[in-house]
């Protein structure tokens, strides 16, 4: 039976094993593995990529977003506005900056956050005498979100827009790159992301020096000079290895980048005639992927990722279990309250596999077996 791992790692490894043996043993003879030249290099090398003026190292997605979190300083118990369709660590950074996440709807067919859902749950908690202080709109599966819209949205309400950008680095609408029309972003380099590393590693990107600098002594527990804490801060520094690894993946992350862009057109092409079985991923126009996953919907969903399975396909599901009704969040009574696209995406959504170095034969292999799943219904 052939296999077709959902995201090959060990691939992706080896096509540069030599370059990053390399790098990564000039880190080691260094002597210097936090605080160093590379990380200095990745942060300029991307910020100037993005179009920010600033970029700051971290140690994960999840700590970039706590960080602007933290940074900015929003009123505790205030309200800030997240998607229930997305990775978990988008509203658990908002339980654990003191402040209260609010689940909001996304839309059927780029499965982003819904403006129609954000002004309606702005509105509902203004009457009740909330405050919301922010929005944190994800760019899901490389897709940017509707960000010139939420971006006005949240000038005209005097609210923060934030972006988690974890999934969606290098993602542009029309020229201007995803984590560039907020306050801040956050990304993430775990090994699965489009620009991803051989472990936990994150950034923040602003244009705000302030934020910038707050976010520099927050990831130094706070230290403004040498054992003297100014803030609540944590240990959230990125570490030269992982700057050095970044630094060769990023050099080859535009090519990367174009690779999965083919792909993705090869399986739409492969699949595009199952309607009513299948729903493609929609890319608006202007709106350009990084194509970190590749989702489509599915009606039996379940059983063809048993059908994938059993031919040796590896597949991914994003998300099975909505945010808003996951039990940790149970105390902000959610469970009642219907978000509609959120619950049906959540059992209709599966993830093929993706990386760039999937074969022609791989992807036709994946398509065929789709195909044949479908035959029989
Ligand atoms: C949308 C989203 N937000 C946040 C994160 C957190 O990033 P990390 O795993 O680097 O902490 C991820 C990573 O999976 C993500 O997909």
């Amino acid at each position: 039976m052939k296999k077709v791992p959902f995201i090959d790692l060990k691939r992706c490894y080896q096509v540069y094993k030599e370059e990053l043996e390399k790098k990564v043993l000039e880190v080691l003879r260094s002597g210097i593995y936090l605080n160093g030249p590379q990380t200095k290099e990745l942060e300029n090398l991307l910020a100037n990529y993005l179009g920010t003026s600033c970029a700051i190292g971290v140690s994960s997605g999840t700590e970039a977003l706590y960080l602007i979190l933290k940074a900015l300083d929003l009123p505790q118990n205030t309200y800030v506005l997240v998607p229930s369709f997305t990775f978990v660590a988008t509203a658990e950074v908002v339980m654990r900056a003191g402040l209260v996440p609010f689940f909001v709807d996304v839309e059927e067919d780029t499965y982003n956050i819904s403006l129609e859902s954000l002004k309606e749950s702005y509105e509902r908690l203004t009457k009740q005498r909330k405050k919301v202080s922010a929005v944190i709109a994800v760019s899901l599966f490389g897709l940017p979100a509707h960000l010139k819209e939420i971006q006005k949205f949240c000038k005209e309400k005097d609210i923060y827009l934030i972006e988690d950008i974890c999934q969606a680095f290098g993602a542009k609408i029309a020229n201007k790159k995803v984590g560039t029309f907020g306050i801040a972003s956050a990304t993430s380099f775990y090994p699965t992301k489009p620009l991803s590393t051989f472990g936990d590693a994150g950034m923040v990107f602003t244009s705000n020096k302030k934020i910038a600098r707050t976010i520099r002594y927050l990831k130094e527990h706070g230290q403004i000079k040498p054992y003297f804490y100014k803030y609540h801060g944590v240990n959230g520094r990125i570490d030269e290895i992982h700057s050095a690894i970044l630094l060769v993946k990023f050099k080859h992350f535009e090519k990367e980048i174009a690779l999965r862009k083919t792909i993705v057109g090869k399986y739409i092409e492969g699949l595009k005639n199952l309607n009513p079985h299948l729903k493609l991923p929609y890319f608006p126009k202007d709106y350009f992927s990084s194509y970190s996953l590749f989702t489509i919907r599915a009606k039996n969903r379940n059983k063809l990722k048993k059908f994938l399975e059993s031919r040796g396909i590896g597949t991914g599901i994003y998300y099975s279990k909505p945010l808003h009704l996951q039990p940790v969040y149970k105390n902000l009574n959610f469970r009642n309250v219907k978000l509609p696209i959120t619950e049906r995406l959540a059992k209709e959504v599966l993830s093929l596999p993706l990386h760039p170095y999937l074969t022609e034969e791989e992807i036709n292999y994946v398509i065929s077996s789709i195909r044949d799943f479908y035959k029989s219904k």
